[in-house]
Parts: C-alpha cells; sequence; structure tokens
C-alpha cells in the first residue's frame, strides 16, 4: 500500500476521492501551466470544494489529500525528483486553495440561510 502515513477516521471516503481524484489532478495538472486555462477551472473547482463541504472533508483533510496524492503519484513514476515532487505539490496546491475558498462561502451561504429563517 503506497499510503505510508495514518490518514485516520477520514481513511475510507478520502481513499475513494484520492481514486477518482488522482485521476482528476493529472487531468487538471496538465492545465496547470496555462495560467488563463487554470483561471477558467476556478469556479469550477470552487464548485467542488463546496460540494465536499456536504461529503464532510474538512480544511485539514485536504493537506492529508495532497500527500496521499503526491504519494500516489512518486509511486507512479520511476524518475521521480525532487522538482517534480515541488512541481506536482504546487499543482495540488493551486487546487486546493480554490476549494477551499468554495468551503468557506459554502458555509457562509449555510449561515446566511440560517440567518434568515431566525
Ligand atoms: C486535492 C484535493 C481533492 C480533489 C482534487 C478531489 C477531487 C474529487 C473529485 C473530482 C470527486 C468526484 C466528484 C463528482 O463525482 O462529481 C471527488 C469526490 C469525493 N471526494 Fe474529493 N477531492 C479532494 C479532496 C477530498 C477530501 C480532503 C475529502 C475528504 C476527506 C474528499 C472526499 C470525497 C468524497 C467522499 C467524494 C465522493 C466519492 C464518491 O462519490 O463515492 N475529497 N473528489
Amino acid at each position: 500500500m503506497w499510503l505510508a502515513f495514518d490518514v485516520s477516521v477520514t481513511v475510507r471516503p478520502l481513499l475513494d476521492c484520492v481514486r477518482v481524484g488522482a485521476r482528476d489532478v493529472s487531468a487538471a495538472t496538465l492545465v496547470v501551466r496555462n495560467l488563463h486555462e487554470m483561471e477558467a477551472l476556478q469556479q469550477a473547482l470552487r464548485d467542488l470544494g463546496a460540494q465536499h463541504v456536504r461529503w464532510g472533508a474538512r480544511p485539514s483533510d485536504y493537506l492529508v489529500a495532497r500527500d496521499a496524492l503526491v504519494a500516489a503519484l512518486r509511486a507512479g513514476y520511476p524518475q521521480w525528483d525532487a522538482t517534480l515532487e515541488a512541481d506536482w505539490r504546487q499543482a495540488i496546491t493551486d487546487i486546493v486553495i480554490p476549494m477551499l475558498q468554495g468551503a468557506a462561502v459554502e458555509t457562509a451561504l449555510a449561515a446566511e440561510k440560517l440567518a434568515l429563517e431566525s
């Protein structure tokens, strides 16, 4: 098993997600080099982050997810080196940031809805 660390109670949903996410992150990272296209992805990533609040993802889980994705990629590339490690880590961070922003908006909207109801 390539997960060399304890992912605690989030392990099941996270592993399901890493399987899906690793595929999606590979696809998404192809366009990370192109800043314009990355810009176009921002809203989709915010929406994905909002969806993840409903799936129970917490901010700290994203750091676990990032490590798991990097570990999965490392295990898949025999020529892995420090540059690839740094570039992929940065690419995944660039995906996680808008996801967390979307999660924050989702949480703020839930508060707003509650305030309007009371
Ligand atoms: C780098 C960060 C992450 C990326 C890129 C990512 C990406 C994705 C994608 C593309 C999907 C499929 C969405 C769909 O079906 O419409 C998904 C589903 C999911 N993700 Fe993530 N995710 C990330 C982090 C997390 C974290 C931190 C958790 C929680 C611990 C999580 C839990 C889930 C769950 C529970 C699902 C639904 C799986 C299912 O349908 O069975 N994800 N994720």
